[in-house]
């Protein structure tokens, strides 16, 4: 028996590796790995770890150094003159200040409903205190603009779902062609984390684009995915 087996792996061996790499790439499995990878990094953050313990500059930030990284891929892409941002804790703002250092353009306008002392001062940043969706915190960000600028808008503040869709309607008009509008957090409320939360920026996501003709860049498709 246990020759039979030796002849077996023997045998079989050279082409192992490729039925691994063949079943690795099931979209089964892709699929599986990107759950687990949320919920891996989600969860640990109860423990203090992953998005509780990721630092730009020392400063905390509550994104992931992933995303980070497309948001470096993004604004190389298509240089925003202005990058709007609502919630911004800490230092999600000098990370975006930061990378328009290194292009030579670009400055950050962010919104947070609590003010707080200690953030970090840049030259490239605009801190607005106040709710991202109320009628005065809009209009300065809308004044801000200028002639034909390209601008671009991250939305990280409240995720309950009425907030984020208020927000799409606010700032999605701000958003130049050819420029993204990113709505962090659509993996809570089951998509596939915090079970529980209620909906949501993906709910608000889902509803906003039904009720908008919004005609999705093939990379922007790959991007979400
Ligand atoms: C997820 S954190 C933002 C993380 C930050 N963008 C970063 O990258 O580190 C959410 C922030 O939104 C703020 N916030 C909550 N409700 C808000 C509202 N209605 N308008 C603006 N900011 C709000 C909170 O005070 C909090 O600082």
């Amino acid at each position: 028996m246990r020759k039979l087996i030796r002849a077996f792996v023997s045998k079989f061996r050279p082409i192992l590796p490729a039925v691994e790499h063949r079943l690795h790439n099931l979209s089964i499995f892709r699929e599986l790995v990107i759950r687990e990878f949320h919920k891996l990094y989600y969860e640990a953050s109860s423990t203090g770890g992953t998005w509780l313990d990721t630092y730009w500059l020392g400063v905390p930030t509550l994104k992931c150094p992933l995303d980070l990284w497309v948001y470096q891929e993004i604004l190389f892409e298509t240089r925003p003159n202005l990058i709007v941002e609502t919630g911004t804790a800490l230092a999600g703002a000098l990370f975006l200040a930061s990378l328009c250092d290194i292009l030579g353009s670009g400055r950050v306008v962010t919104i947070d409903i609590s003010p707080k002392p200690e953030r970090p001062r840049h030259e490239r940043i605009t801190y607005l205190t106040g709710s991202s969706t109320s009628t005065s915190v809009v209009g300065q960000v809308r004044s801000m603009i200028r002639p034909g600028e390209r601008v671009m808008a991250i939305l990280d503040s409240d995720h309950r779902r009425e907030h984020v869709l208020q927000e799409l309607r606010e700032f999605a008009p701000l958003v130049s062609t050819g420029c993204y509008l990113a709505v962090e957090d659509t993996n809570i409320n089951g998509h596939p984390v915090a079970l529980c939360s209620g909906p949501g920026p993906w709910e608000a996501l889902d509803e906003f684009s039904r009720a908008t003709t919004i005609s999705w860049p093939t990379e922007a498709r790959r991007r979400a995915s």
